[in-house]
This record gives C-alpha cells, sequence and structure tokens, in this order.
C-alpha cells in the first residue's frame, strides 16, 4: 500500500493513474477502522483498479472540543487492516496540510431542509464542516466513486446534495450499515463502551426494529412517543432525538401518507457515548 500525507505527491501518483486511465474508488474516514469501513473498501475493490481510503479526523466536523479529543486514533491497527484487505493507496494529512493557515475556504453551499433537524439541530455547524472537508478530499483524489455508510443517513443526504448542486464528477455510492451480530451499528464511538454498556447498546436497534414492524399501524406521532419512551424503559439511555422523516428531504413525517420515503432516525447517549442509528421502515 503506498501512503502520502502530502496533497501534492498524492495528487502526483493518482493523476498519474488516472492517466492510464484507472478508476478510482475513494473511502474517507476519520479511522479508528471497522468492519462498516472495511465493507466500504471491499465494495470500492469490486468496482474500481484502484482504492483509495483516507484517515482524517476533520477538527471542524466537532462542534463539541472534548469528542474531538476523546475521538479515537488508532493509525498503527488502520494501516494494518488496509493492508491486510488490499486497499492501494492511503492518504494521512496533517491538519496544516488540510487547513493551511491563513486560507480562507468560502464556501456558502446551502443544504435547504437536510441540514436543520436531526444532528444539523444537535451539532451546529458540523454539515458545513464535513462538506468543507469532503469537498477538498474530492478535489484532491478526483475520484471515479465514492463510499458512504447508510449509518450516517443525513451525512449522505448532505454530501449528494453538495456533488449535485457543484456538480462533482463523482458517484456516491450508499452502502448498507454494518452491524454488530446483535445488531449494534459498528461504530468508530463503539470502542468507548464500557463492558456494562456495551452490552446494553444492541437494545437501541431492537427497539428500532420494533418500531419498523409498527410503521404505518399507528399514527406517526404515537410511535415516535412509544420508541422514546421504550428507549427510556432502560435508564442508561438519554435520547437526543428521535424522528421518523421523509428520506429524502429529511423534513419530519407528519402521516404515512409517503411511507415509502420514511425513514425512523435516532441519537441516544449511552454514558458519554452518543449512538446514532437508523431504519428505513418500509423497504
Ligand atoms: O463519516 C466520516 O467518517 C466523516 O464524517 C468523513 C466523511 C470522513 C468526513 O470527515
Amino acid at each position: 500500500m503506498k501512503q502520502f500525507s502530502k496533497i501534492m505527491e498524492i495528487q502526483e501518483y493518482l493523476c498519474s493513474q488516472s492517466d492510464i486511465g484507472k478508476r478510482i474508488g475513494f473511502v474517507p474516514t476519520m479511522g479508528a477502522l471497522h468492519k462498516g469501513h472495511l465493507a466500504l473498501m471491499n465494495r470500492s475493490k469490486m468496482e474500481n483498479d484502484l482504492t483509495v481510503c483516507s484517515i482524517f479526523v476533520n477538527p471542524i466536523q466537532f462542534n463539541n472540543q472534548e469528542d474531538l479529543a476523546k475521538y479515537p486514533r488508532t493509525l498503527a491497527s488502520d494501516i494494518k487492516m488496509l493492508e491486510d484487505i488490499g486497499c492501494d493507496v492511503l492518504f494521512v494529512p496533517g491538519t496544516l496540510e488540510m487547513y493551511p493557515e491563513n486560507e480562507t475556504y468560502i464556501f456558502d453551499l446551502e443544504f435547504g431542509t437536510l441540514d436543520k433537524g436531526l444532528e444539523g439541530k444537535f451539532r451546529p455547524g458540523h454539515f458545513k464542516g464535513v462538506a468543507i472537508v469532503v469537498k477538498k478530499l474530492f478535489d484532491i483524489i478526483k475520484p471515479t466513486r465514492a463510499y458512504f455508510g447508510k449509518k450516517d443517513f443525513q451525512q449522505l443526504a448532505i454530501i449528494r446534495h453538495m456533488v449535485k448542486t457543484l456538480q462533482i464528477p463523482v458517484d456516491i455510492i450508499p452502502c448498507a450499515t454494518v452491524r454488530e451480530p446483535d445488531g449494534l451499528a459498528m461504530s468508530s464511538r463503539n470502542m468507548r463502551l464500557t463492558i456494562a454498556e456495551r452490552t446494553i447498546a444492541p437494545k437501541l436497534f431492537q427497539i428500532m426494529s420494533m418500531v419498523k414492524t409498527k410503521a404505518g399501524k399507528i399514527p406517526v406521532e404515537e410511535l415516535k412517543e412509544w420508541a422514546i419512551k421504550k428507549i427510556h424503559e432502560n435508564p442508561a439511555f438519554r435520547v437526543e432525538y428521535f424522528e421518523i422523516s421523509d428520506e429524502d428531504s429529511l423534513l419530519p413525517l407528519r402521516n404515512w401518507n409517503q411511507k415509502e420515503q420514511a425513514v425512523a432516525l435516532t441519537a441516544v447517549f449511552l454514558g458519554d457515548v452518543r449512538l446514532i442509528d437508523n431504519i428505513e421502515l418500509f423497504s
């Protein structure tokens, strides 16, 4: 695996590869890799000639400095995993490489309804930070395809919107959430759960699955109330939001008229670890 930390160097290498017709698959990450990331990598390897992974803990997408400080950093084991899976290129830039001092990055993209609720409401500035770094990474890597997990459902919607609005020539490939055998959605943050919390965590997906079986059978508001109450039956959980939204606009659904488009999304604290998950209700 080739490893780069400088923009000029990776650009030079990837240009030489795309010049000879190689299709580049890209998996942007913040490291602390798990099987969810590896599923994205495997998909990219199947569909492209060259797979590039980036590892960069993007400071400007953290609205909470404590969360940034606590974000797991496991570069040595990440590199080992990437080598084992056959990743071709790894890009690990430093913060100054991505955000040089005195750089003014003009980015005034509107996300309409997409960034107002859910994560956008509780993590102000988060999606702007994500969009800026993803745009920068796309400019550097110039991928043919880029792979994103559906676990970050709202992030995926924002990135698709940005790619469409700015006419960035990349195919965004959404990939199914990868779960532990007990249903817990894989996430880098899971490694911060205590042993006791880890046994409780899968209950969240069990409740999301129950929501799916009830969807369309009781009114939307009633179902949301039921879900929040059910999650709080376990006192270790604290729900930040639980919403049933339209998949395209991400606006809250008022009734089941457009139920084909309904997705339930939640953010829940378990101790000081914030879990997010979602489930498409009619697919
Ligand atoms: O999903 C993530 O890991 C990050 O938000 C991303 C897309 C790598 C941008 O920093």
